[in-house]
């Protein structure tokens, strides 16, 4: 095994790393209050169910360092954009996830004195996410300006059996004294993005209604006019009895709640259970969402508390069923492992083909909870082996479904015959980014969707798909690309001019290798699926070709001719593919020769000394590598990898896992576990200091792809799963769940070799270390290391 001289990776982390979160397989704890780390923490501990999320705030009122958020999936704003000059074709607006009525707030006043944990002492603070039952708990002693004690205790969740619903148990006991105690809960509608370009409110009231035991709020977001009423429905319990004490219901703008005043004895238990619903007009009428509301709060209140709590754990058990990582030996990687896909889940269900994963998902309003390639090219692996196949399948008709504003998109940059260009990021479909380097040129985007196609129908064998979605989605991806080279006479080639590749530290580049290697896979897959589809669904492939006026001879003539003609840059001494014309005048110091302090370079140098500068922030050629991999031998892979790696910084948070699993390809197990730790605790341990801001939940589904295409060397070919594992040197062993065909198997890797267990009705075949091994339905069998 190689080691590389002068690696400092591990030293650069371990100096930008927090270390506040206690180690736990199960949970995420923080112990002690540490205001500072607050908005890190909020992120960390969000909850979510894929249709609603709550970033970790408190439920009584907090003046100190707080990002508020409450996200409604696909409920957004197209929030003018700020840009110094239009260009034809900027999207007028870039959308925004929105912050949505407050429903879990609950204030509390003693003797007249507000409880803000900013403004008291506080001790025996402990903030735990259980992951394998899907609930924050939090916990602390407050002493008050005025002396007053009382420990506070909150349990909540958003439900995924209930997923327009979340629950809160929150109990106060007075510790040193007997007083008037006013419990307040409350739904506020007044809320801000922090993002947003010109500190406007998104959102207006419709109406409110309020009862002695709850009430509701229902908003309209302006310009997109979603409405959403937030419902709260909430009980009393004192010493764990139910009680019916005389509320007052109240309204002021956009704000519903209800005053509970209570005469309190020192050591009492006063629990309020408080029910809340948040529902969208996406999902109903909206002149029906108060009676709907109503509806749903009368049930889950009905059903009560630990009802809800007993599904929720049931759900959680029935995810971790299909898609726990098991790491033996090493607890701070197991903690984190299952961390990364607890948030894949609570981002995403694939419920829904109107939904998709923000890079943020529900921890933050950073790119703005809009779709971006990270989908296709970084999650689609991780649910199509986690999850059912039409998890993945709604994946896909999202992007089907936006075809037609792929089209106009392309058009209105001058693109014709039906040529598309995917959004670089979207809501529905629409772009919504406005740096021209990004919204124009980072154009690989529409060839992760196209291998996104690729991958699922190699991985699921739905070649139905094809006939019915994907080679409509196929060829509009192939005309852009055909109309978007153009012809050198001096190169006697085609070209691509004005890209960015996946490396945003270089703009309007020609030739990038990645996409250009992109865009001739697409013609050439797009062809092989246009044979497919026409021997086995004639019609259908009729119908389209109708449909679409594809000129089949014409045009597929074409694209053979560019994928036989297109100009591919290379760099002859080293034998490696160059990243794009003119990479090497570049002046080539290595980032290990790169002084401490002048890192992260995105924070640290002006834009055009980046731009000027051979730095790669994430995988590029080594992108297409890892998506082509069979194309090529183990010792190009190597050369590329030795000649790329030491010039990227790694910027961006999608680009480690990349590196792990090409470094776990070429058998270097020290960089691929290296690799693996800075993806998989990246938000636990705040390395690239910008958590507060959310999680990267898009970068976590590459965390999941390092552990298995990396350290368990999944792949699939010729239709079946193969492996070729290898054991990181600090683990006794690891396993994991895959789904694939219809069968369910666990794979463990151990010193004694790879353990396979079937745990479906269906034998299947495996290749491990190149051998084909059949696994019988409901057995096991060992193959020896
Ligand atoms: C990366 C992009 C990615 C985006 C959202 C950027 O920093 O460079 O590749 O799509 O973040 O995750």
């Amino acid at each position: 095994m190689r080691r590389w001289a002068n690696y400092n990776l591990n030293t650069l982390l371990q100096k930008r790393m927090k270390d506040y979160i206690k180690v736990d397989e199960w949970k995420i704890i923080e112990e002690g209050f540490n205001p500072h780390y607050n908005k890190i923490s909020e992120s960390i501990f969000s909850l979510g169910n894929g249709r609603m999320g709550q970033r970790a705030n408190f439920e009584e009122a907090y003046s100190g360092e707080t990002l508020q958020g409450n996200y409604v999936a696909g409920v957004y704003y197209p929030d003018k954009t700020r840009v110094g000059w239009w260009k034809n074709g900027y999207p007028e607006y870039f959308a925004k996830v929105l912050n949505a009525a407050n429903w879990i707030g609950i204030d509390i006043f003693i003797d007249g004195e507000q409880l803000d944990l900013a403004k008291c002492e506080v001790s025996s603070f402990r903030r735990e996410l259980d992951m394998k039952d899907g609930f924050l708990k939090r916990a602390f002693t407050a002493r008050t300006a005025n002396g007053k004690e009382l420990a506070v205790e909150s349990i909540r969740f958003c439900s995924m059996a209930e997923d327009e619903s979340g629950a809160i148990k929150y109990s106060i006991k007075p510790l040193n004294f007997s007083g008037q105690i006013t419990i307040t809960p409350f739904v506020d509608g007044d809320v801000v993005n922090k993002d947003s370009n010109y500190d406007e409110k998104f959102w207006d009231e419709v109406k409110k209604e309020t009862w002695q035991t709850g009430g509701y709020l229902q908003m309209r977001t302006k310009k997109t006019g979603f409405e959403v009423a937030t419902g709260m429905e909430f009980v009393l319990l004192l010493d764990g009895e139910i009680t019916n004490p005389k509320t007052e219901p109240f309204q002021k703008e956009k704000y519903i709640a209800a005053k509970i005043e209570l005469k309190a004895q020192q050591g009492q238990d006063i629990t309020i259970l408080k029910y809340a619903a948040n529902l969208s007009s996406q999902n109903y009428q909206a002149a029906d969402l108060a009676g709907k509301v109503k509806e749903t709060l009368a049930r889950i209140s009905g059903k009560g508390f630990e009802t809800l709590l007993a599904e929720q754990a049931h759900a959680w058990a029935a995810k971790w069923d299909l898609n726990d990582i098991i790491i033996e030996g090493d607890a701070a990687a197991q903690q984190a492992i299952r961390f990364n896909i607890f948030q894949l889940n609570q981002t995403y269900t694939g419920e829904d083909d109107r939904l998709n994963i923000g890079p943020k998902g529900f921890t933050g309003e950073k790119y703005g909870g809009s779709t971006y390639w990270d989908t296709e090219a970084y999650c689609v692996p991780f649910y199509l082996s986690t999850a059912d196949q039409k998890v993945t399948r709604n994946l896909l008709l999202y992007r089907y479904k936006q075809l037609d504003k792929a089209i106009e998109n392309a058009k209105l940059l001058g693109f014709k015959n039906g040529a598309a260009l995917y959004p670089m990021v979207t809501m529905d479909g629409t772009e919504c980014h406005n740096e021209w380097e990004i919204t124009f040129e980072e154009i690989h985007r529409n060839g992760a969707i196209a291998y996104a196609i690729f991958n699922y129908v190699r991985y699921t064998g739905d070649e139905a798909y094809l006939a019915d979605y994907g080679l409509e989605v196929l060829i509009a991806i192939s005309r852009f690309w055909a109309q978007r080279i153009n012809w050198s006479d001096e190169k006697k080639q085609y070209v691509m001019l004005g890209v960015t590749g996946p490396n945003e530290y270089e703009n309007n580049v020609n030739n990038n290798w990645y996409t250009n290697k992109l865009a001739i896979w697409c013609m050439d897959y797009t062809i092989d699926v246009i044979g497919k589809v026409k021997t086995k669904a004639r019609e259908k492939y009729r119908a389209l070709i109708n449909k679409i006026n594809f000129e089949e001879s014409s045009e597929i003539a074409n694209f053979k001719d560019i994928i036989e003609n297109m100009y591919f840059p290379y760099f002859e001494e080293k034998h490696v593919f160059l990243q794009q014309d003119g990479y090497l005048d570049k002046e080539q110091i290595l980032v290990k020769d790169l002084p401490e302090s002048e890192r992260p370079i995105n924070q640290k140098w002006s834009w055009d000394r980046i731009l000027r500068s051979c730095y790669i922030k994430q995988a590029d050629v080594l992108q297409g590598i890892y998506f082509f991999e069979d194309e090529f031998d183990v010792e190009t892979i190597r050369r590329n990898f030795d000649f790329y790696e030491p010039r990227t910084v790694h910027e961006s948070s999608l680009s480690p896992c990349v590196h792990s699993i090409l470094a776990a390809k070429l058998g270097d197990e020290a960089r691929a576990y290296e690799f693996y730790l800075r993806t998989s605790r990246l938000d636990l341990d705040d390395y690239n200091n910008d958590t507060e801001d959310g999680c990267h939940i898009t970068s976590m589904a590459g965390t999941w792809m390092a552990v298995v295409e990396g350290f368990g060397g999944m792949r699939v070919r010729y239709g079946r799963l193969s492996f070729q594992p290898f054991l990181p040197d600090k683990w006794k062993s690891f396993s994991f769940h895959v789904g694939f065909r219809g069968t369910l198997l666990n794979i463990k890797v151990s010193k004694d070799g790879v353990h396979i267990k079937n745990l479906s009705g269906k034998e299947t075949s495996v290749n491990v270390y190149y051998k084909e091994q059949l696994v019988r339905a409901n057995d096991e069998l060992l193959v020896e290391a």
